[in-house]
């Protein structure tokens, strides 16, 4: 297995090489390839992520991807966005993971309003927001797979706001198609009322799927449910490439400081992993579980560890 490893801004240099211990650990035979890319990159080159890159990238099997930090710049472009649409990563998996719940949030990651179509004015800006046939019926193929194998007993929920945007509305009877065509049961709520009802009471939710900002926006507001945003991590999924990353950015508040919580990244590569066809989720859930439960945990836990000394602890809790 390649993989390509981009530790990019901020704590993404703390977590990411505490996540490469965790990967070398199940996958000893893996080959491991730095890319740079990010702010730091952008300040020396001008470019924050150029073709070479993006060639080097397609080369992996995976990626294991940090954070980067936007640069102060207003006619910067975002190289996630950039990443994610030249490496064709339409799906974007946001599992979260709590007591007596587990919810799976299924982004669409390719349109909607990270269309990247916009024009700038002093007086106007406008932002386009693209919803067509063909990627959400391919988002919702993905959420209702993910429901079949691994949410069985479960619902899907369509997240939309096709009350105000009818371009929802696209989105939302497309999902219905495809899940009354896979025979799935649904429900449809507005995004809204449903970010407000996933966290007073999570356990009516298994996989929720929803356009691009949403999904964002919903994915950070669940960490309130497990403990924070150095819980979560993710998988950027598409026909040919596969990119795993926290769900947090670089964190530049307490980067340098060594206290990141590395669980997210941890996390993402056990996806990494299991993506790359290595059974570890139950043994890597259970390793955070044991370590936290035993006292030893990051300040975001309230605990006194540090990024390393915690990831030493779980590590040993490995087979
Ligand atoms: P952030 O996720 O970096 O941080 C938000 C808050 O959560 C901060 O208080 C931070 O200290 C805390 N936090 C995040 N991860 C943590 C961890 N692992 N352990 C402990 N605490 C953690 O979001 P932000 O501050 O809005 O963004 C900072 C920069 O990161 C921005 O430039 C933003 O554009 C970028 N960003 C990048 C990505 C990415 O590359 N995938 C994702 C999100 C944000
Ligand atoms: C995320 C981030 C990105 C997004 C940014 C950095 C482009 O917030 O991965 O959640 O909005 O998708
Ligand atoms: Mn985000």
């Amino acid at each position: 297995m390649r993989v390509a490893v981009v530790r990019g801004d901020g704590i993404g240099k703390e977590v990411i090489p505490q996540a490469v211990r965790v990967l070398d650990h199940y996958a000893p035979g893996a080959e491991f390839f730095e890319t740079e890319i990010g702010y730091g990159k952008w300040k020396r080159c001008g470019t924050g992520c150029d073709d070479s890159d993006i060639e080097a990238l397609r080369e992996a099997d995976s990626i294991l991807f940090g954070a980067i930090t936007t640069p102060p710049d207003p006619n910067y472009k975002s190289v996630m966005l950039k990443i994610r649409k030249d490496l064709g990563l339409y799906a974007n998996l946001r599992p979260v993971h709590g007591d007596g719940f587990s919810i799976m949030v299924v982004r669409e990651n390719s349109e909607g309003l990270y269309s990247g179509i916009e024009e700038i004015g002093a007086e106007m800006s406008t932002t386009l927001r693209v919803v067509t046939k063909k990627a959400s019926e391919r988002i919702a193929r993905c959420a209702c797979s993910i429901l079949l194998k691994d949410f069985r007993n479960s619902t899907l929920t369509i997240g939309n706001k096709a009350n105000v945007m009818k371009s929802d509305v696209l989105f939302r009877d497309t999902c219905i198609n495809v899940a009354d065509e896979m025979g799935i049961p649904y429900r449809t709520s507005y995004i809204d009322a449903l970010t407000f009802d996933t966290i007073q009471n999570p356990q009516r939710y298994g996989v929720i799927v929803t356009t691009n900002i949403f999904g964002d926006i919903l994915s950070d507001a669940l960490g309130h449910l497990v403990g924070g945003l150095g819980m979560l991590p993710s998988a950027n999924i598409g026909d040919e490439h596969s990119l795993f990353e926290p769900v947090h950015g670089s964190a530049p508040d307490i980067a340098g400081k060594g206290i990141a919580n590395p669980v997210a990244a941890i996390r993402s590569a056990g996806m990494l992993l299991e993506h790359n066809g290595i059974a570890c989720r139950d043994e890597i859930e259970n390793a955070i579980a044991g370590t936290i439960s035993s006292g030893i945990s990051t300040p975001d836990l309230r605990g006194t560890a540090d990024t390393v000394s915690f990831t030493d602890a779980l590590i040993n809790r490995l087979r």
